[in-house]
């Protein structure tokens, strides 16, 4: 059993982090034949991806997917630590799934994700989850075939959870959820330590892929007809400072571009490793998309400085606007957290104000909550959650004006569209290259095709348009 821990995982070594290529444990194959599986991901894009690996080798050692829980032999929980309402989830969920096993006893269980990382998650799950069946965590992701095959040998419950990450694991199988666009992971871990985010912990230190395996595999993606690859890391601003190489994200930029992928995105950006260079190779590609994920987090400064962010709100301010000036139709995004301990009117009236100037494209605003094992989860707190909620809504009520706002700029224009798929009212939908949701009605043969539509309706959280050509 090897067990997590959190103050292992703060720590971040000088060890040089090189390439391993994935590899089945061969005794497992046939394993999962005539059993079928489930996986239910919480979080960000990453656990999305990590998914798409676990549902790949689940399938090469014979498994097939399910979409309804209830009906698989296997589930597997990839879980999120993000906010203690994700953690909630991930329990509710385990509750029900207790429930199906007293029905159904050969129902195999599995947890993994950033919670498996938490040692007060898996001490529970040692004390009260004995009915789940194995955990691991994110840095051992690829020895799923080798867990699974010791729980089916042994009966005995699994855990491996490392809190130090390995190396990069290359050539990992995927089953990808989407045929024309493909997240791509460009940086593993983070170190920028927010203090109030657990991600650096759970995520390890930063390590960034080889350039050329990037590229190999967007060049790949082209060949196999994908139309639009999302380049994925925690801070990809940040990108290629651990090679030995002098690359940056400029550079991956630039090459990934040289591809013939037609959409390149990439979240998150850190306002803090934002170059005037990134800028510029932003304007000048035409398949690198005008959209900018660039979380704020709050607009006071002393609140800043608690949170480690690392910039000012006038650092900030000029950042933005000097996107918004090189890269003219831009659509940029940001996080924002409210209540932050001890967060005051004052200071949440600087977040609005930076709202008001900024009038974000798009945003996801969030209450904070404390992580265990973070900086700011020892700060103490006097504003209670009542006033916390009202902020939120305040802050809510001021961002849906602007996403409106930001919308109805777009009416009568014409737009560039991936048709990713038919809506429930039997309308086409998909994003435009600023990444907002429209819809319109066309023929499904338009799906997975880049077409011109014209906007003529604008909501607050999507578009309405007609096929232009
Ligand atoms: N790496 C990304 C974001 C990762 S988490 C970045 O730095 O931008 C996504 C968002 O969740 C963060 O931007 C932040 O707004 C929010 N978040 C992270 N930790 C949180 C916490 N403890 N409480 C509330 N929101 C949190
Ligand atoms: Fe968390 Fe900050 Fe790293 Fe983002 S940059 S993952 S908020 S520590
Ligand atoms: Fe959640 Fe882990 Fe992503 S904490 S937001 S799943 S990196």
């Amino acid at each position: 059993m090897n067990l997590p821990n959190l103050l292992e995982a703060k720590k971040r070594n000088k060890d040089k982090v090189i390439k391993e290529f994935y590899k089945v444990n061969i005794n497992a194959k046939g394993i999962g034949i005539g059993k079928s599986y489930y996986v239910k991901t919480y979080g960000c894009q990453m656990n999305e991806h990590d998914t798409e690996n676990i549902k790949a080798m689940l399938e090469e050692v014979g498994f097939s997917e399910v979409d309804d829980y209830e009906k698989a032999d296997l589930v597997i929980l990839n879980t999120c630590s993000i906010r203690e309402n994700a953690h909630n989830k991930a329990f509710g969920m385990l509750g029900r799934l207790k429930h199906l096993k007293e029905s159904n006893p050969n129902l195999v269980i599995g947890l993994c994700g950033c919670m498996a990382q938490e040692e007060k998650v898996v001490d529970e799950i040692l004390k009260k989850y004995s009915f789940v069946n194995f955990v691991f965590g994110t840095h051992n992701i690829n020895r799923l075939s080798d867990l699974l095959l010791e729980n089916f040998n042994t009966g005995n419950q699994v855990i491996e959870v490392f809190s130090s990450e390995g190396n990069i694991i290359e050539d990992m199988p995927v089953k990808r959820q989407n045929s024309y666009k493909a997240y791509v992971n460009i940086i593993y871990g983070c170190d920028k330590f927010c203090t109030y985010c657990i991600v650096p912990f759970t995520r390890g230190k930063q390590r960034s892929r080889q350039p050329q395996d990037i590229i190999d595999e967007v060049k790949s993606l082209v060949n196999e007809g994908y139309k639009e690859v999302t380049l994925l890391g925690q801070n990809v601003n940040a990108y290629g400072k651990d090679l030995d190489i002098d690359y940056t994200m400029e550079d991956l930029l630039n090459d990934v571009s040289k591809t013939k992928i037609e959409r390149i995105r990439f979240v998150t950006s850190h306002p803090w490793d934002f170059t005037d260079e990134m800028i510029d190779v932003i304007a000048k590609n035409k398949n690198i998309m005008p959209y900018i994920h660039l979380p704020v987090q709050s607009g006071s400064n002393r609140i800043l400085k608690l949170m480690g962010r690392r910039y000012t709100k006038e650092e900030y301010l000029t950042l933005f606007h000097k996107i918004r000036e090189r890269i003219p139709n831009c659509s940029i995004s940001t996080d924002i957290i409210v209540g932050f301990p001890n967060e005051t009117e004052e200071d949440f009236n600087e977040t609005l104000s930076l709202v008001n100037e900024c009038k974000f494209d798009n945003a996801f605003s969030f209450i904070y909550s404390p992580r265990e094992g973070t900086a700011a989860a020892k700060l103490k707190d006097d504003i209670t959650l009542e006033e916390k909620e009202q902020r939120l809504y305040t802050l809510n009520d001021t961002l849906n004006k602007y996403f409106l706002e930001s919308n109805q700029k777009m009416l009568n224009k014409i737009v560039d569209v991936l048709v990713e798929g038919k809506n429930e009212k039997g309308k086409l939908f998909g994003y435009t290259d600023t990444n907002k949701l429209i819809n319109f009605a066309g023929d499904e043969n338009l799906i997975g095709n880049i077409i011109k539509v014209k906007v003529i309706e604008a909501k607050t959280w999507s578009l309405d348009g007609e096929i232009y050509e």
